[in-house]
């Protein structure tokens, strides 16, 4: 297979996990040419319903992972999750972008905070323990309130619990299962930002602008963008961004959400290395998506124009909304200014993921103000 850059269209390019993130990746590949090969237990996952090709099989599995990169000139992610050690051994059948280091880095979130400290950058008191002596003494340095997640496998809030008291920490250890977890100090920000951007082959890097994000119980209710934001403050967000992506050596989409403090300091939240919840917005309010970006980024093109053409609000659908049925989708397609995005998702589990909807309006704070109504007349 030819594997030299750039990968054209008519390229196949795999991708580990069948989310919504491959299927919108996937949408635009197959918009441009390209064809998809994709790796998840279920044919009809929602990258799948795109796909030129799927493996059955789970992400851990090594054989059906270098089933995928033997039928593709690129292998990307469509999440962190993939255990680095099969990116490692299949990189030796086809390139994987990002490469498997940086998903090291990512994955466990005690590495990757010791890796924002090794670049000094400002992040949440943290550390790291395994057991009750260890979390104790942690929380006498961090102090209460605190958050504890899981050093794994996290996602959505999954895998965290907060301590309001030190002496409430064991207990809310025991409900994530007592896995090897960091502890946090509770940060009391005035909101939460991210940076989306994307990184070339040849380290070129686009940035999009900055997104303003809600979070109800740990998962991304909205997003407004371009965030309302000094320029100052912008370029101090999109360096602490810029130098985690070239530190990282990263190709690809990538995200990074902070925490904006009242006195405008920024603290680094987390990374996501792909495409982002966050940055959902590109698709419908930029010149470039950031799935295209993506595909751009991982086949070794120029990157695409992150121009915003339009302000845009993004609200996020989650299983919850389906709790009566299907929600009443005619109050959504009858504004002319919104646009949905549903996933295929077979089961509207509670706090799924389901889709979105894109509300493209001049004025962002109305369309802010319009989101519970919205909501509410999808549920009525
Ligand atoms: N230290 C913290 N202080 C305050 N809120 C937090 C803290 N950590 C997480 N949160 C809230 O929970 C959300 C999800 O946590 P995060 O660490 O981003 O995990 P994930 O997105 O992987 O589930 C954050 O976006 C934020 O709203
Ligand atoms: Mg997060």
């Amino acid at each position: 297979m030819n594997r030299s850059l750039p990968l054209l269209p008519g390229a196949t390019i795999g991708v580990l996990g069948g989310g919504q993130l491959g299927r919108m990746m996937a949408m635009e590949a197959r918009r441009m040419g390209y064809r998809i090969c994709v790796l998840d237990r279920d044919t009809r996952c929602p990258t799948g319903q795109f796909a030129d090709d799927v493996v059955v099989g789970t992400l851990d599995d090594l054989e059906s992972a270098r089933c995928v990169a033997e039928r593709s000139a690129v292998v990307t992610l469509d999440t962190e999750h993939v255990p680095a050690e099969v990116l490692t051994a299949i990189s030796e059948v086809a390139p994987v972008r990002p490469g498997p280091r940086v998903l090291a880095t990512i994955q466990d979130r005690a590495v990757q905070k010791q890796f924002l400290d090794r670049l000094g950058l400002p992040q949440a008191a943290w550390s790291t323990f395994a057991d009750d002596a260890e979390l104790a003494a942690a929380l006498t340095r961090i102090g209460a309130p605190a958050i504890i997640k899981a050093r794994r496998a996290g996602y959505d809030g999954k895998g965290q619990a907060r301590v309001e008291h030190a002496a409430d920490a064991p207990a809310a250890w025991h409900r994530i299962g007592s896995q090897p977890a960091t502890v946090e100090a509770l940060v009391r920000f005035a909101r939460e930002i991210s940076v989306v951007l994307a990184r070339g082959v040849d380290g070129a890097i686009a940035i999009y602008p900055i997104a303003e994000n809600v979070h109800r119980h740990h998962v991304l209710h909205t997003t407004r963008a371009p965030a309302p934001m000094a320029p100052a403050q912008r370029a101090a967000a999109e360096r602490i961004a810029t130098t985690i992506a070239a530190a990282l050596d990263h190709v690809g989409v990538m995200a990074v959400e902070m925490f904006e403090l009242p006195d405008g300091t920024l603290l680094v939240n987390e990374i996501a290395p792909r495409t982002h919840n966050s940055g959902h917005y590109t698709y419908g309010a930029c010149a470039t998506s950031q799935f295209e970006q993506h595909v751009r980024a991982v086949c070794g093109l120029p990157l695409g124009d992150p121009r915003q053409l339009t302000a845009a609000v993004m609200i996020n659908l989650i299983g919850d909304l389906w709790a009566d049925g299907d929600p009443r989708w005619q109050h959504v397609l009858a504004r002319p200014h919104a646009r949905l995005h549903l996933y295929g998702k077979l089961s509207p589990a509670r706090a799924r993921k389901m889709g979105h909807v894109l509300l493209l309006d001049d004025d962002p704070d109305r369309a802010l103000a319009s989101v519970d109504e919205l909501l509410a007349a999808l549920q009525s």
